[in-house]
């Protein structure tokens, strides 16, 4: 089994490498031994950019098309923009971490003169196991060269085939802090699910959830973001992994069931729930419906203690105590799903709907801070949505449910008109695509636990707590002692549930 191939996408118009300098940028990058030596290489590669600018005509004063048309005529084989510095610094981490790596620059196939040599896009899509795009943000949003690519896909069957199934991770940088890094990682999750691809986000040594995001306006400016280069490698180390651990998970079958959650979260009149109970009917799974719209959850206290104290999966660590709430109750069922669905039905009038959906969402801040519990789980939303709605909510569980670590799959969005579910069919492709996606990655987190990577094994650190609470005794063992119950747990679940091929 190779390694699994990580394909950096660069949607920069101010891109420095094309051509041979494609090839030379990966070489350069794997050459890198050490974090210190990726940004020197990172600081090198960006004053070598500002410097082509310049040589090209700013210390002339010469008009922008006039530079832009010498810059035009360099070789493309040395320096860096500002997001190419932040695909740069992630393909190195996904390197070090285990995978192959290519880039490829999207500025040389389109350009003003038309397409060019688009075959040879779709010949590293057929490559690649996970793509991570780089993007400018424009105007809060990504830059047009990887809208043409998007575009590109969702027209083109033999492209669209190329990346299902596939994993994707995306970087965003801006000149502004808060100018649209996350308005743009969202969008391009959202486009990249909808064309069946596998979604990742950041690790968690950085709290950027939704990818890398990098401050950077002028040329050359990206390396002296060091948080922002932070966010950028916690987003490469995260696709490595999960590329790592689904290229594992080929070698197994499964032999045990699937355990799927289903979160109904908001309801009208049990529609979501009888909808729910007809699309698993039939399935070999093990089914859990959780229906949430009939249970008391409390509101999160919004303590500063979250979880209350370090130790096994096993535990509700939750401050919440109170016998009306049924949280603790549940807690339980949260351990071994190999999949979350959040249901939701959202209706235009909605008199008679219940929703318990903000409510418990916050309230599962314990499992997300108690070190990741649903890491690496497969989600995917469930959404009934009758037409003039408008709540978004497919768009909303997505950006949630991705803050637990969840590898997302794509939305099942179910149109609703008169209390007709309009486009029954699709939703049932889409449940079967999801329950191979949720296969496929349980097979490799599971058959992680059986080699002997100690890097892939992720110690997901949850949150450090209070810095009293950090003083505490043993806190650091105990944390230890929770990893080494979590591995141990999923090992038994291996040799339960999936076997080698
Ligand atoms: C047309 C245009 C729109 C832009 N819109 C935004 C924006 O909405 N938010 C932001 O933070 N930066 C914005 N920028 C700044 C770029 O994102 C920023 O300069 C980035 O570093 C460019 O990356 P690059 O050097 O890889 O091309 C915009 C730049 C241009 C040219």
């Amino acid at each position: 089994m190779g390694k699994p191939l990580i394909l950096g996408v660069s949607a920069s118009l101010r891109n420095a490498r094309r051509g041979l300098g494609n090839i030379s940028l990966i070489d350069e990058i794997k050459n890198l031994k050490s974090k210190e030596d990726l940004m020197i290489f990172l600081k090198q590669e960006a004053e070598v950019h500002l410097k082509n600018f310049q040589e090209s005509g700013r210390s002339d004063s010469l008009p922008f098309d006039i530079m832009y048309a010498n810059l035009k005529k360099l070789k493309g084989n040395k320096g860096l923009s500002n997001s190419e510095v932040a695909l740069s610094s992630a393909l190195w981490s996904a390197h070090s971490l285990g995978c192959e790596i290519d880039h490829l620059s999207l500025a040389e196939f389109y350009s003003e003169s038309g397409v060019q040599n688009e075959d040879q896009i779709l010949a590293k899509l057929k490559k690649a196991d996970a793509l991570l795009i780089s993007t400018p943000v424009y105007f809060g949003d990504r830059s047009s060269l990887g809208q043409t690519f998007i575009e590109s896909i969702r027209k083109n069957p033999d492209w669209k085939k190329a990346v299902e199934g596939k994993l994707y991770a995306g970087l965003a940088v801006g000149a502004k802090r808060n100018g649209g890094q996350e308005t743009t990682l969202i969008y391009q999750i959202l486009d990249m699910l909808n064309v069946d691809m596998l979604c990742v986000g950041n690790d968690s040594e950085t709290t950027s959830q939704y990818g890398g995001t990098g401050l950077a306006g002028d040329i050359g400016a990206m390396p002296s973001d060091e948080y922002g280069l932070a966010t950028t490698m916690g987003t490469g180390r995260r696709i490595s992994r999960v590329a790592q651990a689904l290229k594992i998970g080929e070698g197994y079958e499964l032999k045990g069931k699937l355990k799927v959650q289903f979160w109904i979260l908001q309801d009208s009149e049990g529609f979501a729930l009888k909808k729910i109970q007809s699309l698993i009917a039939g399935k070999n799974i093990d089914a859990d419906i959780v229906d949430l719209t009939t249970k008391t959850i409390h509101r999160c206290l919004a303590c500063d203690i979250c979880p209350t104290h370090v130790s096994t999966d096993d535990e509700y660590r939750c401050i919440i105590k109170s016998k009306k709430d049924d949280l603790k109750e549940i807690h339980p069922s949260f351990l071994d799903a190999d999949g979350v669905i959040p249901v939701i039905y959202s209706k235009k009038d909605a008199h008679s709907t219940q929703s318990n959906y903000q409510k418990f969402l916050e309230r599962t801040r314990y499992l997300r801070r108690g070190d990741y519990l649903l890491s690496n789980t497969l989600s995917a939303p469930i959404v009934f949505e009758e037409i003039g709605a408008h709540e978004n909510m497919h768009i909303r569980a997505v950006t949630s449910m991705i803050r637990h670590h969840t590898v997302l799959s794509k939305p099942l969005v179910g149109i609703i008109q008169n209390d007709q579910l309009l486009n029954e069919d699709e939703i049932i492709d889409c449940f079967d695509l999801l329950l191979q996606s949720c296969e496929r990655l349980m097979k490799g987190k599971l058959a992680m636990y059986s080699q002997d990577q100690d890097h892939l094994k992720y110690k997901p650190i949850g949150y450090v707590l209070s810095t009293v609470k950090d003083k505490e005794d043993e806190k650091l063992s105990r944390r230890e002692a929770m990893m080494e119950e979590r591995y141990r747990r999923n090992e038994k679940k291996l040799s339960e549930k999936i076997e080698k091929t």
